[in-house]
């Protein structure tokens, strides 16, 4: 028996009294049986190192392909939604060919990856032009550690478009997680979850229909590119997912129905034992690594997408909602059914791993600073994303570190919408929550900070100097100014 909080309850109870799911609007318009797609791209869509090297092309592109089962005008890597996958492992060298063939500029950013963020390497202030190619060239550390990161456009003003369009892949170092005999005995399964607005014909829907302030959400969401994919869990055994939430704005707040889910890992980086947990909430950017058990009657059980309101802009009163299709709500207010699990013949029972790595707390920091998150009116754009009342401007120098050293970052967020808070190249450890000690110790890339409420994070600043930002991992904030530069000194 499992123990289900009150909503879950209510869900399974409204899906088992026959109240129809969604699969999510989109598919329901012609694919009455959608069906995982499979992409007719003859591309790998896995590129692993081999003796040290991961060396490959990778073109950024308009392409067509088959989402879900419907012909769709995507911005992709190599053809392919989601972008191909890259494996790595620590003390590998990374040797990617860049072309970009999009209309617009664009570049690279490796999220979670703890690279150099100078030179070719993790360099968000790097332009490519349409045409242009470049070459990104770097090592992973041989101390880095094993999980799940990955890879998106990252040309400000342009970021949300860029992703939205399709432009995200899996960037996985391998490593101590997956030698743990319980993880590799489960059956790995990759979970890149984006949404998509189309119109009529396949084609991406112009930003004049979104809600930008809001943040840009589409009514079509894809699995991995499929819509309700199934995956098979042996009676007995155990899966292994790994998700990413590759959409610019929606969050994503999953159930699996009739089991508990055993987090494992989040941000890339591995928890100290398993966790038990009924939902996971998954913000822009973030990445969450859970064990299924298969031990619940032989079936199939549904992964639903609960509503989430992360706050609108229409609470501020009506001159700031105008504009064509500007919607002042974010999020639905029915499940949506994203994928099912299927259970398939038995296997000898798989036990969950007890201890999985060690995650200590940082001492105490050599300096203390304080953000605060909010909006205002910006006389060219009109609506403006603010830290510390300011719009990001690209040649000021928010914040200056020094290298090798602690910080604790204080992120109050005072507006009326949520925002995750995202450091680039250096996780940190959450402190605190509204005053209260944070009692789970793991490290992260990206923070909720939710509307109204104060996070205090823990920032260890190591091993690579230079300058690059930290942003709200809502996209559209962050191209409307919710970024800062921050500045790693020698
Ligand atoms: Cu996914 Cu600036 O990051
Ligand atoms: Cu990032
Ligand atoms: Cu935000």
């Amino acid at each position: 028996m499992v123990k289900l909080n009150r909503r879950q309850f209510f869900i399974l109870t409204a899906a088992g009294a026959g109240t129809a799911l969604v699969a999510s609007s989109m598919w329901q318009r012609g694919n009455s049986s959608p069906s995982p797609s499979q992409q007719s791209v003859d591309l790998p869509r896995v590129h692993q190192s081999v003796d040290g090297l991961l060396e490959l092309d990778l073109e950024a592109k308009e392409n067509l392909v088959d989402l879900g089962g419907r012909q769709a005008y995507l911005l992709t890597y190599n053809g392919q939604i989601p972008a191909p996958r890259l494996e790595v492992k620590p003390g590998d060298k990374i040797r990617l060919h860049f072309t970009n063939k999009l209309t617009q500029p664009t570049n690279i950013h490796y999220h979670g990856l703890h690279i150099p963020v100078t030179g070719n390497a993790d360099n968000v202030f790097l332009k490519i032009e349409p045409g242009d190619k470049l070459t990104y060239e770097f090592l992973i550390p041989s101390d880095h550690p094993a999980g799940m990161n990955w890879y998106h456009p990252h040309l400000h003003g342009l970021v949300a478009e860029q992703l939205f369009g399709g432009l995200a892949g899996l960037f996985i170092v391998r490593g101590e997680l997956d030698e743990i005999p319980e993880i590799k005995a489960a059956k790995e399964e990759f979970l890149v979850l984006q949404d998509f607005a189309l119109d009529g014909d396949g084609r991406l829907m112009g930003s004049m229909h979104m809600a930008l302030m809001a943040g840009r959400e589409g009514d079509a969401i894809a699995v991995n590119g499929a819509v309700n994919p199934r995956f098979d869990l042996a009676t007995g055994g155990l899966l292994r997912w790994r998700i990413l939430n590759a959409s610019p704005s929606r969050f994503y707040r999953l159930v699996l129905e009739d089991h508990s889910f055993y987090q494992i890992a989040i941000d890339g980086r591995t928890l100290n034992e398993p966790i038990e947990v009924q939902e996971l909430l998954l913000t822009p950017g973030q990445r969450t690594e859970v064990l299924v058990k298969g031990d619940k009657r032989s079936g199939q059980y549904r992964l639903l997408n609960l509503p989430y309101d992360r706050g609108s802009m229409g609470m501020m009163g009506g001159g700031m909602m105008r504009g064509r299709g500007m919607m002042g709500r974010n999020y639905g207010d029915t499940p949506i059914v994203l994928a099912t699990v299927n259970y398939e013949s038995a296997i000898e029972p798989l036990s969950l791993p007890t201890k999985l790595a060690s995650v200590s707390p940082l001492p105490e920091p050599q300096e203390v600073r304080y953000f605060e998150l909010n909006h205002g009116m910006n006389p060219s754009v009109g609506m403006a994303f603010l830290i510390n009342g300011q719009p990001y401007q690209g040649d000021r120098l928010d914040t200056t570190v020094k290298l090798n050293t602690i910080e604790d970052w204080e992120i109050s967020n005072t507006g009326v919408m949520d925002h995750p808070f995202h450091i680039h190249g250096n996780a940190f450890q959450v402190v605190s929550r509204n005053g209260q000690p944070e009692s789970l110790l793991a490290w992260r890339d990206t923070v909720l900070v939710p509307r109204g409420e104060t996070v205090r994070i823990r920032i260890p600043f190591r091993d690579f100097a230079g300058k690059t930002v930290y942003h709200c991992h809502i996209l559209d904030h962050e191209d409307l100014g919710m970024m800062g530069n921050l500045v790693i000194q020698a």
